[in-house]
């Protein structure tokens, strides 16, 4: 016995512990979804190391409980970003008291404690002090700054329900066919809703994200209208707000991050396979081995896709551009035949110059595209999402004209500077690193909530049709017997 703890004690010693963790998946507080944090490894001199030293096969990632030593309910996934460091994420499926992180790296034991209440992305445990979350998902450092909302809000001061329940009523519920928007009314944390149209079925995509925010915060007392249609409905001498996921300069809706980024966030290592750390996590070709041409893949969901594959077959050294599907513009099909196959984003970068066009409204890849190490080149366009106000031409990306005139001339620009458009690669990276990351997400909706919530002036009724809105508890992973809260202690008045 003796003798094996002495085996045990000198095994420990004996590691030189060099790697390094950091990043916010380390702090309790810091509630996301998926936690995520980083290991920069070392070598034995104590440098850093700028290539990948351990296949991610060979790591080993364990998390238990402080108390018990049991292993925690989790899951788990390591990624290599071939510089180095390695990106940890995990998603926990019961709330833990100190958590125990341990990390086999080659021949180092990484260990961390995680201390404090973790709580799981699945358990209902709002805190109430929104001032606190915010801080504690480091939002203040997103360089966003919420310029889109604030322009949104800016003709919205006083927001009176009833005049825009008999605007709506006049304008979208009428016409069923034609609008999806659901009214939604949050009280007490509750979330209940009536909808109107015949295609509602994305409001599973508002729904996902306000109960998941009323599981981690008090969200406050507010009623208010959200489109489910691509198209922003605000649009005439006297608007009304009314949120949606893509704004365009001829309507005043005010925006949300679109439910697809929202989507990727709250579904991450699960029901979504693309999400923003994706880009980073797969192996693209270096730099100089990329194709140096423009590429470009989709639907044919606007008639600049088609001029593009066009202006590719005109000039095929420059640009590849293909349609995967047409549905909008069948008629031309036999042009566009054979349609390229479906390809994964990640495979996109294997050319240097992505060409970012708009879809139906804003093409919802942008994000992951800027996070992507190709130099984009953003089709001039009135739809936007909550984040381009702040992108700034030339610096985070290339733009070119609506009718792609000047496509063919700033791909050749380019070409010819080289160093330049790497410059503006990174820069677009950080970017997305800075204000697309899950907390800046989750962080958007909260703030688009309160400004909104204080610009209320009628009452917050909740009529006799509405639905009320259910967490879904999904047995096989998350019981709720595991949700320990001891903020719920502090939360009597609120009926849960
Ligand atoms: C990695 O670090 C070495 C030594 O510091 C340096 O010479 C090399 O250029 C670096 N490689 C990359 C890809 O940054
Ligand atoms: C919320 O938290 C902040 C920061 O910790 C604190 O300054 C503030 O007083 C708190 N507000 C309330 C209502 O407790
Ligand atoms: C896509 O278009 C380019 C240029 O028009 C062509 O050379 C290429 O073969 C096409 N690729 C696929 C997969 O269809």
């Amino acid at each position: 016995m003796l003798f094996v703890l002495i085996i045990h004690l000198i095994s420990i010693t004996s590691v030189s512990t060099q790697s390094r963790l950091y990043g916010p998946g380390l702090r309790a507080s810091f509630q996301v979804p998926v936690r995520y944090f980083y290991l920069q490894s070392y070598d034995s001199k104590g440098h850093k190391l700028n290539y990948s030293s351990q296949s991610v096969d060979h790591i080993i990632f364990h998390l238990t409980r402080v108390s018990d030593q049991l292993s925690v309910h989790s899951y788990r996934k390591i990624d290599d970003l071939n510089d180095g460091t390695y990106l940890f994420r995990y998603r926990l499926y019961e709330s833990v008291e100190n958590l125990h992180l341990y990390i086999r790296f080659g021949n180092e034991d990484i260990e961390h404690i995680v201390k404090g209440y973790i709580y799981s992305d699945g358990c209902y445990c709002p805190q109430k002090n929104l001032t606190e979350w915010f801080n504690s998902l480091e939002c203040s450092s997103s360089s966003l700054s919420i310029s889109q909302l604030r322009e949104d809000l800016k003709l919205f001061n006083k927001i009176d329900m009833n005049k825009i329940i008999n605007k709506a009523k006049e304008k979208y519920f009428q016409y069923p066919q034609t609008y999806a928007l659901c009214h939604y009314v949050i009280k007490n944390n509750k979330i209940y809703r009536k909808c109107y149209g015949e295609h509602i079925g994305f409001k599973t995509f508002s729904d996902a994200v306000l109960l998941s925010l009323s599981r981690k915060i008090i969200l406050p007392d507010i009623e208010f209208l959200m489109n489910l249609g691509d198209y922003p409905l605000s649009n005439d001498d006297d608007p009304i707000p009314i949120i949606s996921w893509c704004g365009s300069e001829q309507t005043h809706d005010i925006i949300l991050p679109t439910y697809e980024i929202t989507e990727a966030t709250l579904q991450m290592l699960s029901r979504t396979t693309l999400d923003i750390f994706a880009l980073r996590t797969t192996h693209h070709l270096p730099w100089p081995k990329k194709i140096p041409k423009g590429f470009f893949r989709g639907r044919d969901s606007c008639q600049e896709r088609l001029n593009l594959v066009r202006l590719s077959k005109k000039y095929p050294d420059l640009i590849d551009a293909n349609l995967t599907r047409m549905f909008f513009f069948r008629d031309q099909k036999s042009e566009f035949e054979p349609f390229a196959e479906y390809i994964p984003m990640t495979k996109f970068f294997d050319y240097k110059y992505q060409i970012s066009l708009d879809g139906t409204v804003a093409s919802y890849r942008l994000p992951y595209l800027l996070a992507g190490d190709g130099l984009i080149f953003k089709q001039t366009s009135s739809y936007y999402e909550h984040f381009y106000r702040d992108l700034i031409p030339y610096k985070h990306y290339i733009p070119i004209k609506k009718d792609l005139s000047d496509l063919i001339e700033k791909i050749q620009w380019a070409k010819d500077h080289d160093d330049e458009a790497q410059q503006i690669v990174k820069r677009a990276q950080r970017f997305t690193q800075r204000n697309l990351l899950p907390n800046h997400i989750l962080c958007y909706h909260v703030q688009v909530l309160q400004e909104y919530a204080k610009r209320l002036i009628s009452p917050i009724k909740i009529s006799s049709d509405m639905e009320l809105v259910q967490h879904e508890f999904d047995e096989s992973h998350i019981k709720k017997d595991n949700c320990v809260c001891h903020r719920l202690e502090n939360l009597n008045h609120i009926d849960l």
